[in-house]
């Protein structure tokens, strides 16, 4: 069967779900979208200028989406906070709709891709781990670039995270009820790769690759 390549990714921080698109986006040739970075500017030039979180959603710049500071965890736990406002999810949703609807296709990870963004998509990922795996990830991610924590403060704070995303009332993080769970707690980068194109050639997805 040949459909429109439109995958979606889901799932909390930490849990592969974003090098696993990017790894999916190259394979078949697609651009991707991580809607998290979206969150994450709103968040971060909230904190910096007092702005509204709103009025910052609707105007977002490129520049906004390319400061370093994004990847940082005072980013995404702001992200987090601005993700709970209705308003800045309804602002944001149609640019991440008409890029999911680009004629090529398109791969977008985050947290309500399969359920509010893209529900039509062919291919839906729901990408999990253990909070353990996660924390220890995320523990070794700081950890390389030199950033002074322990394990104990990344894993309350991810707690913290998982628990504000899944608790909200708009588009909280859950699983589309057609999402293939795909847990990567024992897996690595290239097996998480390997059974997600497993999946898709299990169910007959035929995507044209280059
Ligand atoms: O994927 P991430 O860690 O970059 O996301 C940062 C935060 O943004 C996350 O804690 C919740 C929010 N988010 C969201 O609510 N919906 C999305 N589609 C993506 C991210």
């Amino acid at each position: 069967m040949t459909h429109k390549p439109v995958i979606a990714i889901d799932g909390p921080a930490g849990a592969g779900k974003g090098t696993l698109a990017r790894r999916l986006a190259e394979h078949f040739g697609l651009p991707h979208l991580d809607t998290g970075l979206l969150y994450r500017a709103v968040g971060l030039k909230a904190e910096r200028t007092g702005r509204s979180p709103v009025e910052i959603a609707g105007c977002l710049d490129p520049s906004d989406l390319a400061d370093p500071d994004l990847r940082t965890d005072v980013a995404g736990q702001a992200a987090s906070k601005v993700a709970a406002i209705p308003e800045v999810r309804a602002t944001l949703l149609d640019f991440q709709r008409k890029f999911a609807a680009q004629a090529t296709g398109a791969v977008l990870d985050g947290r309500d891709v399969g359920t509010v963004i893209c529900p039509h998509a062919p291919v839906k990922l729901f990408v999990t781990a253990s909070a353990e795996a996660r924390a220890e990830r995320r523990y070794r991610e700081l950890r390389a670039k030199g950033v002074d924590t322990i394990k104990p403060r990344v894993l309350a704070e991810m707690a913290e995270r998982d628990r504000r995303d899944s608790e909200r009332a708009a588009a909280p993080l859950k699983a589309a009820p057609d999402a293939y769970h795909l847990d990567t707690s024992d897996m690595d980068a290239d097996a998480a790769f390997a059974a997600a194109l497993a999946f898709m050639e299990s169910k007959g997805f035929r995507f044209s690759g280059p």
